[in-house]
């Protein structure tokens, strides 16, 4: 399946029902998070590996890595109600791969590079996994913190990216080039990829005064070490 294949069927991801600002819940557009599933399957970075969607919200980069034969698909997501979306998404969009949808905080422990153990919605049973060390791909659009005054929320995200992950994928807002490769210098990573993406918002907050507003984005592939 093309790009654009994924991104028709990435179009059937219902959008947040009921945003909550503090979490800075917005959706990966379908074309943008097509763009990064296929980059990540091009780089051999999906097929057979576990993919974890940190801040999974609607699920979008979760479900478009489910349709690229991955081993395992992790959606996480503090939201409950995000994940019972996602889920729900899932069952639209019906990716080959069933994904496992987990309701946790992304920048705490228990959540680290050899076990991420965490409750999932519809069981009390612990998710656990077990990876070796060379198979974990995050792909995340985490919150940003530039509407909350919480300036590189990013951070904390990246620096789970760090202790789980061995190549990454994640999206930032514009001007995190200095940010994103001064964190990568500090772990011995390495920033192989960086490009610039619009993210079209619509209206979903109060303070918002556009009905549709695009914001400019930057978007990294991180090999970590
Ligand atoms: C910018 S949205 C990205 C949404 C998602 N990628 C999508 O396309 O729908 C950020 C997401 O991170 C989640 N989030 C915020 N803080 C979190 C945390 N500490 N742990 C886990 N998820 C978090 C929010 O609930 C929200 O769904």
């Amino acid at each position: 399946m093309g790009k654009r294949a994924l991104e028709r069927r990435l179009s059937a991801v219902a959008d947040f029902a009921d945003p909550q600002v503090e979490l800075e819940q917005y959706a990966t557009p379908a074309d943008l998070a097509a763009h990064l599933v296929h980059l990540a399957d091009v780089h051999h970075d999906v097929a057979g590996r576990t993919v974890l969607d940190l801040g999974t919200g609607t699920g979008m980069l979760a479900i478009g890595a489910a349709t690229r034969s991955p081993r395992r698909v992790v959606g996480l997501d503090r939201d409950g109600t995000a994940i019972e979306q996602a889920r729900e998404n899932e069952s639209h969009v019906a990716p080959e791969t069933p994904i496992e949808w987990v309701v946790g905080d992304a920048t705490r422990a228990p959540l680290c590079r050899k076990n991420l153990r965490a409750k999932s919605v519809d069981s009390a049973e612990s998710t656990e996994l077990t990876e070796s060390a060379s198979s974990v791909t995050v792909l995340m659009n985490p919150p940003f913190g530039a509407q909350t005054g919480n300036q590189h929320a990013d951070r904390a995200f990246l620096e789970t990216t760090s202790a789980i992950a061995d190549v990454s994928y994640s999206i930032h807002n514009e001007g995190s080039l200095d940010f994103v490769e001064a964190f990568a210098e500090d772990a011995a990573a390495d920033v192989t990829h960086a490009f610039r993406a619009e993210l079209p918002l619509s209206r979903q907050f109060e303070f918002q005064r556009e009905e549709r507003k695009v914001i400019d984005v930057e978007v990294f592939r991180i090999e970590w070490r």
